[in-house]
């Protein structure tokens, strides 16, 4: 039977060899270009590599798992079988970057007999795509395991060489961190990890990074690593062994030091090598959500893809406060003065969303709590059904209505984690009764359960329990402080975005975020799923009002437009003040006319830390739009326009840096110009350091083809 099977994957896949007693089982990719190699010493210990194009991706590198319970390592097996398979279909996502995702991979399952006499079963399974290769440890029902707890996952990742690698260090409670370019080997996290405006963080090897983990080798090749699929399992970070250049699994535990608490049939998260050797590449892979399973909801006709306004901003750069004033002590609330969420102050918002074509408008520091929170590590802060005295739910829902806006939730759950599972069901209700379908989560602050972290396998299952209970009263979700994501959005369509990374907000109470920041998150952060990154803040310097205020955003303003297109997310924030907005109502009209769902996304150029060119077209409509955005320097691009359609004129409206705007010095100097373009145009992008351009194309009318200067 084996040696039938094999057979077939020699036929089917590539070719089986047995050289100095190893042996070694091939997978290629589809179109040939990647080789996963399958390895087995005759000691019976595992391994497997990765080639692309013949040059080392993952030199050997070990697999296996240790168990706790029972206590054996899962390291030395027999091969009991192996099958092979493969797939080449396409699905529709329900939102996305592109309408149709082709899944083309080839797999292979080998399925293994634990060797020291416990006569446990485990597969792995390998699929190889065009675009990289991911696997996953797979236990199936079996007499000899049912329950069993996982002590450390045994997989690694050898680099094949010092590379340039973009990281932020590893963690257990937060991927708010700045990033680091360094080499391999020089790795150190210990310097990165004293940032003081994140809440809660556990550091813990200062040699340890997060995945999504991008690197660059000398040799041309774009490599990331991350996982897909995080689902009953904690999140994976990488322990760099310097000495050998490998990476090693190192799963977040949770509060007795356990890692995860599994029972037979049960499978690991994939863990994920996307690899090319042209870094547009890995921006348009699409193997992480080919790797997710396929929504279950049969009526997602309630999901909508949006942007939305906020009372949210003016609380982070001081104009107003989330808290109405008072102290939790004998629970008394006394107004201060200064509370933003008040019934006059979101009907400005609401006017400001209805005249300019917005969905929604999130609300924070609407409800009770907030005087009592910051800093405590509480249990019970919020019931997230008390609003202020001063924020009239039934006349906001019913002025709303009127303007044909929704007012977004806001549960900032204090990471009282126990407490919002209590109250989730009656605070879901509480929303459709008050018309929100719309929330934004929080855990700002160390979890209770005391103990657990945000990203172990407790809270990875917290998150997904909330996507399906939102689901269930059909509710989209943004959720901040979240596990980083895995893809989980194809299958719970309502997951619109989270934040799970250093968003632009750390711009307005903390150093912020470099200029480069934008174009390493494209390359990490975003391939696992959208970012609520709050794009659009128009007013650079923030001390409008705080004259002593010194903080600003560090980019210029027109960069700010090109992360609507560069940053893919179907909830989009227009995160400045409408005041900000009305004194440049020519800048505003693109995010006014951006789209938020795309059928079709080109990745023009890219180079990770340095600049991303992205090109989109909007869903069900013949106008695309272009965003540009660079790191410190300033750059510039001869950029063809042959993703257009040939044979049409479209009417390009160009917003670009002015011509010394510079993100430090001179951050909202920007100039508009329009002119007749066509699939042939190669257009000039200068970007300003921190700078970006952002472009709307739609084709143009008979009168614009006479009047509009062509663009040479
Ligand atoms: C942190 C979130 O990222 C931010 O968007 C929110 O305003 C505050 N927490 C308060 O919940
Ligand atoms: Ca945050």
């Amino acid at each position: 039977m084996l040696f039938r099977k094999i057979f077939i994957v020699i036929l089917f896949t590539g070719f089986i060899q047995t050289a100095n007693a190893d042996q070694v089982i091939s997978l290629n990719s589809p179109d040939g270009n990647i080789r996963l190699g399958f390895l087995q010493h005759t000691d019976g210990s595992i391994g497997y590599h990765i080639f692309f194009k013949g040059k080392t991706v993952i030199a050997e590198s070990g697999l296996g798992l240790k168990l706790k319970t029972p206590d054996i390592s899962l390291i030395k097996f027999d091969l009991s079988a192996i099958d092979s398979s493969a797939a080449n279909e396409s699905w529709k996502p329900v939102w996305g970057e592109v309408s149709s995702i082709r899944n083309n991979y080839k797999q292979l399952i080998v399925k293994l007999t634990e060797r020291t006499g416990s006569g446990i079963q485990l597969q792995i399974i390998f699929r190889v795509f065009n675009d990289g290769v991911g696997f996953r440890y797979s236990f199936p029902q079996q007499p000899k395991l049912s329950h069993f707890v996982v002590a450390d996952e045994l997989t690694q990742f050898a680099v094949s060489g010092d590379h340039k690698t973009f990281w932020i260090p590893g963690d257990y409670d937060t991927n708010e961190f700045m990033y680091n370019t360094t080499k391999l080997s020089e790795v150190d996290a210990s310097s990165s990890v004293m940032s003081q405006e994140i809440s809660a963080k556990t550091f813990f090897d200062k040699n340890a990074v997060q995945t999504p983990l991008m690197m660059k080798s000398t040799d041309g090749l774009y490599i990331n690593i991350h996982e897909a699929a995080l689902v009953n399992y904690p999140a994976m970070n990488l322990l760099v062994d310097k000495s050998n250049l490998t990476l090693q699994a190192h799963l977040v535990p949770d509060a007795v030091g356990n890692k995860a608490y599994l029972q037979t049939p049960a499978v690991t998260p994939w863990r994920t090598i996307i690899v090319s050797d042209k870094a547009t590449e890995i921006l348009s892979s699409k193997l992480i959500l080919n790797l997710n399973e396929p929504t279950t909801l049969t009526d997602v006709s309630w999901i909508k893809p949006q942007k939305m306004v906020g009372v949210w901003w003016e609380m982070h750069i001081g104009k107003s406060s989330w808290d109405y004033g008072g102290t939790q002590a004998g629970s008394t609330l006394s107004p201060h003065g200064r509370h933003g969420a008040t019934t006059a102050n979101v009907k400005k918002y609401i006017d400001f969303a209805s005249r300019n074509g917005f969905d929604g408008v999130l609300v924070e520091g609407w409800n009770v709590g907030w005087e009592d929170w910051f800093g405590q590590w509480k249990e019970d802060v919020f019931d997230f059904v008390t609003p202020y005295p001063d924020f009239d739910l039934k006349e906001l829902q019913n002025y709303a209505a009127s303007k044909g806006v929704k007012i977004i939730m806001h549960h900032e759950t204090s990471a009282s984690v126990t407490n919002y599972e209590r109250y989730m069901d009656t605070a879901y209700r509480f929303m459709k009764q008050f018309g929100y379908d719309v929330v934004k989560t929080g855990y700002v602050g160390r979890i209770i359960p005391r103990g657990e972290h945000h990203d172990g396998q407790w809270m990875v299952k917290h998150y997904e329990r909330v996507l399906k209970k939102t689901a269930s009263y059909k509710i989209m979700l943004d959720a901040h402080e979240p596990v980083r994501p895995t893809g989980l959005q194809r299958t719970y369509p309502n997951f619109l975005a989270c934040e799970a990374a250093r968003g632009n907000e750390f711009n307005a109470w903390s150093e912020g975020n470099k200029p480069e920041h934008e174009t390493i998150l494209a390359f990490t952060r975003l391939l696992g799923g959208p970012m609520d990154y709050t794009p659009g803040l128009f007013r650079i310097k923030l001390n409008q009002f705080d004259s002593t205020k010194k903080e600003q955003i560090h980019t210029t303003l027109c960069k700010q437009l090109a992360l609507y297109v560069t940053m893919f997310s179907p909830l989009q924030m227009a995160a400045d003040l409408p005041e900000n907005y009305e004194a440049h109502m020519d800048a505003f009209q693109f995010i006014k006319d951006v789209a938020v769902d795309w059928d079709d996304t080109k990745i023009l150029d890219a180079e990770p830390g340095d600049y991303v060119i992205t090109a989109r077209k909007a869903k069900g409509k013949e106008a695309w739009f272009l965003g540009a955005m660079t790191d410190e320097n300033g750059r510039s691009f001869s950029t063809p326009l042959s993703f257009l359609t040939e044979g049409k004129k479209y009417r390009a409206t160009i917003y670009r840096d002015g011509d010394n705007a510079d993100w430090k010095n001179n951050p909202e100097a920007y100039t508009i110009e329009k002119f007749l373009v066509d699939h042939k145009t190669a257009l000039r992008l200068k970007l300003a350091p921190g700078g970006g351009t952002a472009i709307s194309f739609v084709p143009a009318s008979a009168e614009e083809v006479k009047l509009l200067k062509i663009y040479k």
